[in-house]
C-alpha cells in the first residue's frame, strides 16, 4: 500500500497497472525488478564465513578476492522498496514443506545462497546436507523444511540411444521427481548454446524427427513449451508455487556496459549504478516471457535479469572453481547477487 502514497499522479498509477497486467510484479503492484543498487552497509544478509558449506566455486573470498565493496549492495526497486529478508520467518512460513530448484549451475548459485541465508538466520538449528544422484537436499530438521536442488541443465530429457545421447524437446520424464514439491523454481538457458566437446547430446528430437542440430533459440523455446505443459498439467496452484528464475546474466564484453576494453569481469568492484543496461536484455528474455505468458497456471517469472546484468562486479571472475587459471563471469560470488534474487523471492511469497 505504502507505496501508492508515493506515486503522485493518476497518470502513474494508470501505467503501473497497465505494466502490472503484462508482467508480475508483487502482489502490491511494484514492479520489484525495475530499479537500481544502492550501497547499504547493513548488506550482505551473511557473511560467507558464517556458511561453511558454500562451494570452492561460489566462495570468492576464501579464493582470494580481497574487495568487499560488492556484498554491499541493496536492490532499491523504483517504487517502493523490498522487505528485508527474514529467514526464521521464512522457515515458519515452510514448516513441514519442500522447496526445490531445478535447473543447471545457476540454480546450485541460488540453492546455496537460500541455504547460507536460512542457515545464518538460526545458526544452531540442526541441518542435514545429503545427496542422491543429482538431487541434494539441505533439510533443517527442527522445521522440517527441506531445500532442495534438482540438477537438470535442460529441464527436458537426454536419453541414451542406439545412436547416441538424444536430447528430447518433447520428453520431460524427469518431471516425476517434482510432484508434490510446495515451491518449484525452475532454470534452463545457458546450456542451450554448448556446442563442441562439452555439448552433452549428439543428436536432437522433436515430433518424432531426430536432427544433428537445429537453431537453438528455438530448441530452447520448444523446450520450454514442454516445461509450461508440465506445469499445466501436474501442478495444483491452490498449493503449489512455480517460478522460473530467469536468464541469469554474464559479463564477457565491456562493450555492453560501456567500458569498451574491459575483455571480461576480471577487476570489476562495482556495479553499473544506473537503472538500464547500455547493451539490452539478452534475446532468450522474450521466449522466456512467451512462454510464461501463455501458461493456463502461470508461472512466476523471477525476473534476474536486469538486475544482474547491472552488477559485472558480482562473478567469481579470477576467484572461482579454477583461481587464477580460470576465468568465470557466469556464476556469481556468495554472498552476492544471489541473495537478491532470493530476497525478491521472498518478497513474491509473503
Ligand atoms: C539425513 O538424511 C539422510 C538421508 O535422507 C537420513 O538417512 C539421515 O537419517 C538424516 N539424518 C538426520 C540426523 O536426520
Ligand atoms: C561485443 O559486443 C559488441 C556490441 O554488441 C559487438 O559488436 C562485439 O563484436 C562484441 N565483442 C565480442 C568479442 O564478442
Amino acid at each position: 500500500m505504502g507505496h501508492w502514497v508515493h506515486s503522485n499522479s493518476i497518470v502513474s498509477l494508470y501505467f503501473c497497472v497497465m505494466v502490472l497486467a503484462v508482467v508480475c510484479c508483487s502482489a502490491n503492484g511494484c514492479d520489484l525488478f525495475a530499479g537500481k543498487w544502492v550501497l547499504d552497509p547493513s548488506y550482505p544478509l551473511y557473511s560467507a564465513s558464517a556458511c561453511p558449506f558454500i562451494q570452492k566455486e561460489f566462495s570468492c573470498q576464501k579464493n582470494g578476492r580481497q574487495d568487499l565493496v560488492y556484498t554491499h549492495y541493496r536492490w532499491q526497486p523504483l517504487d517502493c522498496s523490498l522487505t528485508r529478508f527474514d529467514g526464521l520467518k521464512f522457515l515458519e512460513k515452510f514448516r513441514g514443506k519442500s522447496i526445490m530448484f531445478i535447473g543447471d549451475s545457476l540454480s546450485l548459485n541460488q540453492w546455496q545462497s537460500l541455504t547460507c541465508m536460512l542457515h545464518s538466520a538460526v545458526p544452531t538449528a540442526r541441518y542435514n546436507l545429503t545427496r542422491v544422484n543429482y538431487v541434494s537436499t539441505f533439510a533443517f530438521l527442527d522445521f522440517e523444511v527441506k531445500v532442495m536442488l534438482d540438477r537438470n541443465v535442460y529441464l527436458v530429457d537426454v536419453v541414451m540411444e542406439r545412436i547416441g545421447r538424444v536430447l528430447k524437446l518433447d520428453s520431460i520424464q524427469s518431471g516425476k521427481l517434482w510432484i508434490g514439491i510446495d515451491m518449484l523454481i525452475f532454470n534452463t538457458w545457458h546450456w542451450w548454446n554448448r556446442h563442441g566437446p562439452t555439448q552433452p547430446w549428439d543428436f536432437i528430437e522433436y515430433g518424432g524427427v531426430i536432427k544433428k542440430d537445429m537453431d537453438r533459440m528455438q530448441a530452447f523455446e520448444i523446450a520450454l513449451n514442454t516445461w509450461a505443459g508440465w506445469v499445466d498439467a501436474n501442478v495444483d496452484p491452490s498449493r503449489d508455487q512455480v517460478f522460473f528464475q530467469g536468464i541469469s546474466p554474464s559479463h564477457y564484453n565491456g562493450t555492453l556496459w560501456g567500458e569498451a576494453k574491459a575483455k571480461s569481469c576480471v577487476g570489476q568492484k562495482q556495479p553499473l549504478l544506473g537503472t538500464t543496461y547500455p547493451g539490452g536484455l539478452p534475446p532468450a528474455v522474450d521466449v522466456v516471457k512467451r512462454v510464461i505468458n501463455k501458461m493456463k497456471k502461470p508461472a512466476k517469472l523471477l525476473d534476474v535479469t536486469l538486475l544482474s546484468l547491472l552488477r559485472k562486479d558480482g562473478h567469481p571472475s579470477i576467484y572461482g572453481l579454477s583461481g587464477s587459471t580460470g576465468l568465470d563471469c557466469s556464476h556469481w560470488c556468495l554472498a552476492g547477487v544471489p541473495d537478491t534474487w532470493n530476497e525478491l523471492l521472498y518478497n513474491l511469497i509473503l
